[in-house]
């Protein structure tokens, strides 16, 4: 480690394994209620584990992002954080405030949750992926605020380079576009409009700069490819993604309520989304073909690669399916839509936080690398997790593509619970993919806990 403040990434990441082993019990348990409906019920209901299941990956991909930040920020800026002790406060509010929304998301009914949290005074709760009562939203704010003061205080006061400004701007557009998650208006039209200016802005917008610039950080550390190289792709890569990704929202306003232009300019701008995510692999590739060291972390190399390829798959082609009105207007709302947002967030964002804990980790625990053995057992963890994501994908693409023919096509189109049972049989065989996902999560922890000859650095 070049900058001993760095050291407080470490609970950050540690963390965000930890919330990631909750999250996937939980997709597990509702995959489960999928085709067994009464599973754990009244104990457990689905649309509890659901909003368990997805605001942890949120909250554990925040902790990979700030836990990069808090890396790799000092080691650019080449100055000490800011205020370590800052970032230690706000790591375990953050930690606090989100066990307690769990914890209040599976011990009372939604309902009672929001007349506790006093949501009438100020509602925003009752919408996906922002169902956190306000009082959470507010403490994510603060610290959102305290973060971005920290590091950008760091970035002050030290070398600017290109990798961090875009990480900067990223997190700063991340926190912003939350904002949104206040305006809560009863028109339902304006609600849904503005709702995908947190959703979309972020996975397709200011995330993609975040995803850029971990990548681009790691790249340079295990290639030793030239900065100013790396620099030039970073700077096409997110003018790309904002050109595509800003108007790309126009894809989730055909059926709204808003006017129908949106038809035209979503279709056109979100099919070039693929774009950057494509340059992105490219990137990858290249950048690990034209090493100038080889470097001992085999692992982390092959999580970066696996960001490039996985992202273009599941944001980029798997986007592209659904993404043209005429298209989305047969599929909108169906598995293929849940299959498209596992590939995808698992490609981008998942694997990049595991790209950065797999290249600092070792560096936190004071060594260039693992031993050999827990690098294997690594490798391993990423093949089965990635190719049960691809199963989990594809079994979802069968069952989307079955539902939109037998619910909505066809001269005598099924009820939806009709259409729900006939492929059943795809729903059994997510199920297994998920258990193979879990058996190579906990692979993961494994190869933290092994134990062999290392360098020190
Ligand atoms: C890493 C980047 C991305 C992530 C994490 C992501 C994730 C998601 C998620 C979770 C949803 C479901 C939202 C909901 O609950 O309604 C969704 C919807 C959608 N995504 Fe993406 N996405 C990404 C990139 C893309 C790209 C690049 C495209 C187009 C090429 C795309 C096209 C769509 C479309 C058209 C929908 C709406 C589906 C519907 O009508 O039901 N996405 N995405
Ligand atoms: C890292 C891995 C995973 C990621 C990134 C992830 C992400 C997500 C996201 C973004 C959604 C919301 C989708 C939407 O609204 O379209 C979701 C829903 C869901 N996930 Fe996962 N998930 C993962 C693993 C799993 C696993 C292993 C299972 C179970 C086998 C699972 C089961 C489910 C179920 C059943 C839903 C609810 C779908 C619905 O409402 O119909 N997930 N997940
Ligand atoms: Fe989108």
């Amino acid at each position: 480690m070049q900058y001993k403040s760095q050291a407080v990434a470490k609970p950050y990441f540690i963390a965000a394994i930890g919330l990631f082993i909750g999250q996937i019990l939980f997709g597990l348990i509702m995959g489960l209620q999928y085709v067994v409906g009464d599973f754990m019920f009244p104990a457990i209901p689905f649309n509890a584990a659901r909003m368990v299941h997805t605001n942890l990956l949120i909250v554990w991909l925040l902790f990979g992002f700030m836990g990069a930040a808090y890396y790799l920020v000092p080691e650019e800026s080449e100055t000490e954080l800011f205020s370590p002790k800052l970032a230690i406060t706000m790591f375990w509010i953050f930690l606090v405030a989100g066990a307690l929304t769990i914890v209040g998301y599976l011990a009372v009914p939604y309902a009672t949750l929001a007349k506790i949290t006093m949501n009438s005074l100020f509602p925003t709760m009752g919408r996906e992926f922002l169902e956190q009562p306000t009082i959470t939203k507010l403490g994510i704010v603060v610290v959102a605020l305290a973060f971005l003061f920290n590091i950008g205080m760091t970035v002050l006061k030290g070398r600017k380079t290109a990798i961090s400004l875009v990480l900067l701007l990223g997190l700063l557009g991340l926190a912003v576009f939350f904002l949104f998650s206040f305006y809560n208006p009863d028109n339902l039209v304006k609600d849904k409009y503005f709702w995908w200016w947190v959703v979309h802005l972020w996975v397709e917008g200011v995330w993609e700069l975040i995803l850029g610039a971990i990548l681009a950080f790691v790249l340079i550390k295990i290639t030793g490819v030239d900065r100013e190289v790396v620099e030039k792709w970073l700077y096409v890569i997110i003018t790309m993604t904002l050109i595509t990704g800003i108007i790309g929202t126009g894809h989730h306003y055909y059926w709204i309520g808003t006017p129908g232009y949106w038809q035209v300019w979503g279709s056109i701008f979100s099919a070039l989304e693929p774009i950057p995510f494509f340059m992105l692999t490219i990137f990858a590739f290249n950048m690990v073909n034209k090493r100038r060291r080889e470097h001992p972390n085999k692992a982390a190399t092959l999580w970066a690669l696996g960001t490039g390829v996985m992202a273009f798959l599941g944001a980029g082609v798997w986007g592209f399916l659904h993404t043209l009105a005429p298209v989305n207007y047969y599929t909108h709302g169906t598995q293929l839509t849940a299959a498209h947002g596992h590939m995808a967030f698992y490609g981008a964002y998942v694997m990049v936080v595991l790209t950065i804990i797999s290249y600092a980790m070792p560096v936190l625990r004071g060594r260039a690398a693992n031993c050999e053995k827990a690098q294997v057992v690594e490798m391993w963890s990423f093949w089965l997790m990635t190719v049960s994501i691809v199963f989990i994908t594809l079994f979802l693409t069968g069952a989307g593509i079955l539902q939109t023919w037998l619910q909505r096509m066809g001269d005598h189109p099924m009820s939806f619970m009709d259409a729900q049972n006939a492929i059943a049989i795809f729903y059994w065989m997510r199920e297994g993919s998920g258990l193979v996902f879990l058996i190579g999560l906990a692979t993961y922890v494994t190869s933290f806990f092994i134990k062999g000859e290392t360098k020190a650095i």
